[in-house]
């Protein structure tokens, strides 16, 4: 096996030591030799920044003609209303429009060229068979139809989108023209006054996106050291956007737009406005009214309508990874993993899954272990240990695949000989050969996801490490797809790989972390200081000699369109980019690379599907590899329908109280485009987090549908047993969040079957109160639970409201079962202990509980247990769902409803899976009279309650004994419980 040292470089640094007289020499030794220069990329003016660039809305616009209108819906031919314009590109002349009336809830406008194949008109339009379109279900015609269409040749082609029940207009061009280029498209809807529209992830944003922003859509391995950047282009692109509009306070409407295009493109929001541009596809668009069958609409049906009937609904999790993650960069050796998994047990914090970052890999190459820091024997040894123990193991794979130096035959790495054998690799169009460009490992490859055989290679790469080392799902990094330097870099000079990257990275010397987070310098005033001094005098040694110059920088002026050649590097029109410079060809496989199929696709059209499809390809792998399983795939790149097989987590987020805060949008934005199991790195992936923030974040994801800790090397460990106030908060968040394991997994289940969400936003549960529609400080988790965290540093309150007090909704304090006393919209101050996260579970509903175990498979052996929280009228319900956690086809599933009312509860089973543990206890919150006794009901028994068995205090009434009744299972029998009084 290689090793890499043998090409180590070793570069002479000058460390300047703070006050000190003489200075020091310290070495870096790099274990690989560095690239050569590279040209940078010339830095751009974005087009939303350049007073200079040209207004699209100048251009001629089309007219309609051959207008056809049937009961399923429109279609005619649209022309160019007037000379060229050449905007951002080279105007289309004829295009098609086709409206179709697709379901009750959906009506689809698409307007594409009208020739596809014409010379010099190269088109590309997202086909079916990349990302399915959503199918009409060839039944409804307008007259059934929730929206209607209408449209105008005055002065241009206009159309607008509007609700028929109250001819409410949703979405309307009326007043701008339509731009129609090869390398530009633009259309303008009407915004009504201060509206408010929501979606558009991923964006590190408020969760109520406003009137003054900007959401380009480019997918961008932004944030390696710095961590995310807010409202910059990062790795998803989910074009949907769900609006709500308040009528004084009642009926809050709902409607939702889907713009299927992968293209790269741009969403400006403004006053009154909403632009939508792309630098290619077609305009695609899918209008939702959020109506159900009672004619009301809702931003809960408006999503559900967007998962179920547009992407499809998200892939149903294995019950196991509700459980909590550990991971870092910086586990340098097995034992030192091993060490994580103990402490965690020592220190009595459930530990689910143990984590591998690109530690374990040999030379940062996919696939392959390092063979002294990771022995696969070994490894392999110790997973056997872990599985028996009811834990887990996923590693981390890269997309790059690294190419071997062609001048040195010792340089082996199969995964690359296998794919290139196949010829299943992205190509550069100047030399014919693959594309070179480079990642960790040097030089890299990446597959060519659009040939059927980089599929089969994927499945064999991982089934052939699997064997090996046998995990349990796998995350698949940097699929944006990443590259760190600008072009096919390693082109002639292969030979030089393994090359490092050109730039410092996590680990490699003098690139040590001293960021802390706001209010550290109060709680930790002595290691402050002495980080501050570590950081000054780091920079400075860095200043000193840095060993990567960077390339001069250049600017390059406005690319002007030339007609019949788009300029896929440098298009005419720039989007905001988030890497330095703006330029497309940053951070990532250049636009102008080509693909193997036979259009010869390029990624300026592919770019942004390529995660989507390394997802599709994992999850599809994995399914091969661990049959009938439910694939744990997450990946970090992803596009519209990516839920259906990927999960995903908020990437490079960093150790602030802002990015902790700002995850709470990331994630609700993800539950809006179906892509439920997400959660953010708890504690923060850069720079170094403090017991006050840590403590506060692992309470805070406990409420997150995926649960992960995860950060960087070069940083500070921070894995929970690190401070004992976050051992403390995070024990009692795991124990409130491993008893309502089943409760979550019941969300997945209805995520999985309805489109419904895990995590929620205050405004979805409580529709008519528009003061909610920004807030993202509190949320719920499903309909029943409100979560309001601690959000700032040295804190020991927190201040939240209790949505809808006064119009019947009770809440009630979860540790206490006592009930909250507030008045209507107050802002109410609630303790915050360091250890304690306030949680409050909303009266009418019934949670079936589950004993925490420390694993979840532990929790599943233990006793079940029944908590009613009840309304005003003394009534509660609850639904759960119940299966092997496993199967991608359940043998036998299980579905118990719980309706309590007049003094009963009762519980009605269907199905035939069986769950072994009894039914201990019923505790019942918020009763207006103390009973005396019960009487439980069960396969055609009846029991009397026992003294002993019935505790009342303050409200709420506390039964046990119950497993006496339920030793064959809790819920192998519907059954009745009756107060008695
Ligand atoms: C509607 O018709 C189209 C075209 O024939 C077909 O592809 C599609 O599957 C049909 N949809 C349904 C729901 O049957
Ligand atoms: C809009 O946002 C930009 C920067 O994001 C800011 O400079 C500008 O002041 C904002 N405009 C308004 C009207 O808020
Ligand atoms: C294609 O481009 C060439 C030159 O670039 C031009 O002369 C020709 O007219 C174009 N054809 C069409 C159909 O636009």
């Amino acid at each position: 096996m290689l090793l890499l040292q043998q090409t180590g470089a070793v570069l002479a640094l000058t460390v300047a030591v703070r006050g000190a007289a003489s200075s020091t020499t310290t070495s870096i030794q790099l274990t690989q030799s560095l690239l050569p220069q590279v040209g940078a990329a010339p830095s751009l003016t974005p087009t939303i920044h350049d007073s200079k660039a040209p207004d699209p809305q100048t251009c001629p616009g089309y007219m309609a003609a051959n207008v056809v209108e049937t009961p399923q819906g429109v279609t005619a031919d649209l022309t160019l209303a007037g000379p060229h314009c050449q905007a951002f590109g080279t105007d289309i002349h004829d295009l098609v429009l086709q409206v179709q009336y697709q379901a009750k809830e959906r009506l689809s406008v698409k307007i594409y060229p009208k020739y596809l194949s014409v010379q010099n008109e190269t088109h590309y339009i997202l086909p079916n068979f990349i990302v399915p379109s959503p199918e009409n279900d060839n039944s409804t015609t307008k007259s059934k139809s929730d929206l209607g269409f209408e449209w105008s040749n005055t002065p241009t082609f206009q159309f607008k989108v509007s609700r028929v029940s109250n001819k409410e207009e949703l979405f309307s061009t009326y007043g701008h023209v339509l731009v129609y280029e090869d390398q530009f498209l633009e259309l303008v809807s009407n915004m009504v006054e201060d509206y408010n529209v929501y979606g558009l992830a991923e964006n590190i944003h408020d969760f109520h996106l406003g009137q003054n922003y900007t959401q380009t859509f480019w997918t961008n391995d932004a944030g390696i050291t710095s961590g995310n950047p807010i409202d910059g282009n990062i790795y998803g692109v989910h074009p949907f956007y769900q609006e709500s509009r308040y009528h004084s306070g009642s009926n809050t409407s709902s409607h939702g737009v889907y713009a299927r295009n992968a293209h790269g493109q741009e969403w400006l929001l403004r006053p009154k406005t909403i632009t939508y541009r792309a630098i290619g596809g077609s305009f695609d668009f899918y209008f939702l009214s959020g109506q159900d069958d009672n004619g009301g609409s809702s931003a809960v049906d408006t999503i559900r309508q967007y998962h179920a009937g547009c992407v499809g609904l998200p892939a149903m999790q294995m019950f196991w990874t509700l459980g909590l993650h550990q991971c870092r960069l910086g586990y340098d050796n097995l034992s030192m993993m091993q060490d994580v998994v103990a402490n965690y047990k020592a220190a009595n914090i459930p530990l689910e899954a143990i984590w591998s970052d690109f530690d374990m890999f040999d030379g940062y190459r996919s696939f392959v272990n390092n063979p002294v820091s990771y022995p696969v024997d070994k490894m392999a040894a110790w997973l056997e240990k872990l599985h028996d123990d009811s834990q887990y193991y996923v590693p981390l794979i890269w997309t790059n695949i690294y190419r071997t130096n062609p001048e040195d035959p010792e340089d082996v790495y199969p995964p690359y000989q296998r794919g290139a054998d196949l010829q299943t690799f992205i190509r550069n169009p100047a030399t014919g050969d693959y594309y070179n460009g480079d990642n960790w490992p040097g030089f890299s490859v990446w597959g060519d996801f659009l040939l059927q055989s980089s599929y089969s290679w994927w499945e064999n790469e991982l089934r052939t490490w699997h064997n090996k080392i046998p995990f349990d799902g796998v995350l698949s990094d940097l699929s944006e797809p990443a590259s760190y330097c600008v072009g096919s870099c390693g082109d002639g000079n292969l030979h030089l790989n393994p090359v490092h990257v050109p730039e410092l990275m996590p680990g490699d010397l003098l690139n040590n972390d001293y960021e802390y987070p706001k209010g550290f310098s109060i709680s930790n005033k002595s290691d402050a200081a002495s980080a501050s001094l570590a950081a000054a005098s780091q920079s400075s040694a860095l200043l000193s000699s840095t060993p990567f110059p960077s390339a001069t920088s250049t600017t390059l002026g406005r690319t002007e369109p030339t007609p019949g050649v788009r300029n896929l590097t440098y298009p005419p029109y720039v989007l905001n980019n988030a890497q330095e410079g703006h330029a497309l060809v940053k951070g990532t496989i250049s636009p102008d690379a080509t693909h193997n199929d036979p259009g010869n696709t390029t990624e300026y059209e592919m770019h942004n599907l390529f995660g989507y499809q390394t997802g599709n390809a994992t999850y599809h792998a994995l399914l091969e590899i661990l049959p009938n399983r439910r694939p744990f795939a997450i990946s970090r790149a992803a596009f519209s329908g990516s839920g259906r097989f990927s999960s995903h987590w908020g990437g490079d987020n960093s150790a602030t109280w802002g990015s902790m805060f700002l995850g709470i949008s990331h994630s609700l934005t993800h539950m809006m485009a179906g892509i439920p199991m997400f959660g953010v790195d708890a504690c923060g992936y850069t720079h170094n987090t403090d017991f006050d923030l840590c403590s506060r974040w692992m309470s805070l994801t406990a409420f997150f549908p995926f649960y992960r800790n995860h950060n960087i090397k070069g940083t500070i460990p921070q894995e929970a047993y690190i401070w004992s106030s976050v051992a403390e908060a995070s024990r009692r968040a795991i124990s409130v969040r491993y008893s309502l394991l089943n409760y979550i997994y019941t969300l997945f289940y209805q995520a999985h079957t309805k489109g419904d969400t895990v995590m929620r936003a205050l405004a979805w549960e409580f529709p008519n109160d528009e003061t909610l529609k920004a807030t993202y400080s509190q949320f719920m988790l499903g309909p029943s639970l409100l979560v309001t965290p601690v959000l700032t540093p040295n804190s020991d309150t927190v201040r939240g409201v209790f949505p809808g007090i006064g119009e019947g909704t009770r809440w009630y304090d979860w540790y206490t079962l006592q009930e909250v006393n507030a008045q209507p919209r107050e802002n109410v101050t609630l303790a915050a202990p360091l250890e304690h996260i306030n949680v409050h579970a909303r009266g009418g509903s019934i949670f079936v509980l589950q004993e925490p175990g420390y694993t979840t498979a532990a929790t599943r052996d233990n006793s079940f247990s029944l908590l009613a929280t009840l309304d005003n009228n003394q009534y509660a319900e609850g639904i759960i769902y119940i299966d092997d956690g496993v199967s991608l086809v359940q043998n036998a599933t299980k579905t118990v409803s719980f309706i309590y009312e007049n003094g009963a509860i009762i519980a009605s089973t269907h199905g035939t899976y069986h769950a072994p543990p009894a039914l201990a206890n019923f505790t019942i919150a918020g009763l207006h009279t103390e009973p005396r006794g019960f009487q439980f009901r069960s396969n055609n028994k009846l029991y009397h309650s026992r003294p002993g068995n019935l505790n009342y205090k303050n409200g709420t009434a506390y039964i046990t004994g119950l497993e006496q009744y339920t030793s064959t299972g809790a819920f192998e029998h519907s059954f009745q419980l009756n107060l008695t009084y």
